[in-house]
């Protein structure tokens, strides 16, 4: 079948989800950070996807803007930096504009040239979404920004990926999902979509039901797996 749809994961897939942690961390006054950022960006990260997944799993939806904030504050804890109220707003505003991997804006430039469908579809609130759209100016090689919000349950539920041939009536097998999370990618490869996995960090593969298709250590070569 001809791929005819794209379909992107938002947080770490299009955008950098450590570079906010990563910029505070250059910034004065923010000294604390220089040799603690990292390990805050892997608990913050780590933190918001587990407290999505336990939250779908207790019913007890709340949207993501709220679950990034819990996340930063147990890892700020965790850090021995929750005293700091002015750091915390700062990280929090710079995650609410994190700039898009430098290969993005061509690549969905390049996928609209060849008349694919173009989306995001992410656990994001939709106004995060557009703070981090905007702020990468992606938002004219994009036909659509689809949040879970719409279903009130996080990915990797069914019925998230759903949302895709909802708005754009495609099969499956005409659906290129890409994400650099593992566990997204699997079960969007297990939901019936061709997925690609950006594995940047040179990660294993996750152990669950679905396998992604393509593994990739950047988002250079989409626009060639779409046509191919
Ligand atoms: C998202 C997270 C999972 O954008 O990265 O949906």
């Amino acid at each position: 079948m001809t791929i005819t749809t794209c379909i992107f994961d938002a947080y770490g897939t299009l955008f950098d989800v450590a570079a906010a942690a990563r910029l505070a961390a250059a910034e004065p006054g923010n000294e604390a950070l220089a040799d603690t950022w990292p390990k805050l960006a892997e608990h913050w990260r780590l933190k918001q996807l587990q407290y999505s997944w336990l939250r779908a799993i207790m019913g007890e939806h709340t949207d993501f803007w709220q679950v990034t904030q819990d996340g930063l504050d147990w890892s700020l804890e965790a850090c021995g930096l929750n005293g700091d109220p002015a750091l915390r707003e700062r990280l929090l505003a710079l995650y609410w504009e994190l700039q898009a991997y430098p290969e993005v804006p061509k690549m969905l430039a390049d996928l609209k040239a060849a008349g694919m469908n173009t989306a995001i579809l992410s656990n994001g609130s939709p106004d995060m979404l557009k703070g981090a759209v905007d702020s990468a100016g992606i938002g004219d090689v994009l036909d659509d920004v689809l949040s879970v919000e719409s279903v009130g349950v996080f990915k990797p539920a069914r019925v998230v990926y759903d949302l895709v041939g909802e708005r754009f009536g495609c099969a499956g097998d005409e659906v290129l999902f890409v994400s650099s999370n593992g566990w997204d990618a699997g079960a969007a490869a297990g939901y019936g979509f061709v997925t690609a996995w950006v594995n940047r960090g040179g990660d294993p593969v996750d152990r669950l039901p679905g396998k992604p298709h393509h593994i990739l250590s950047d988002l250079t070569a989409i626009p060639d797996i779409a046509r191919s």
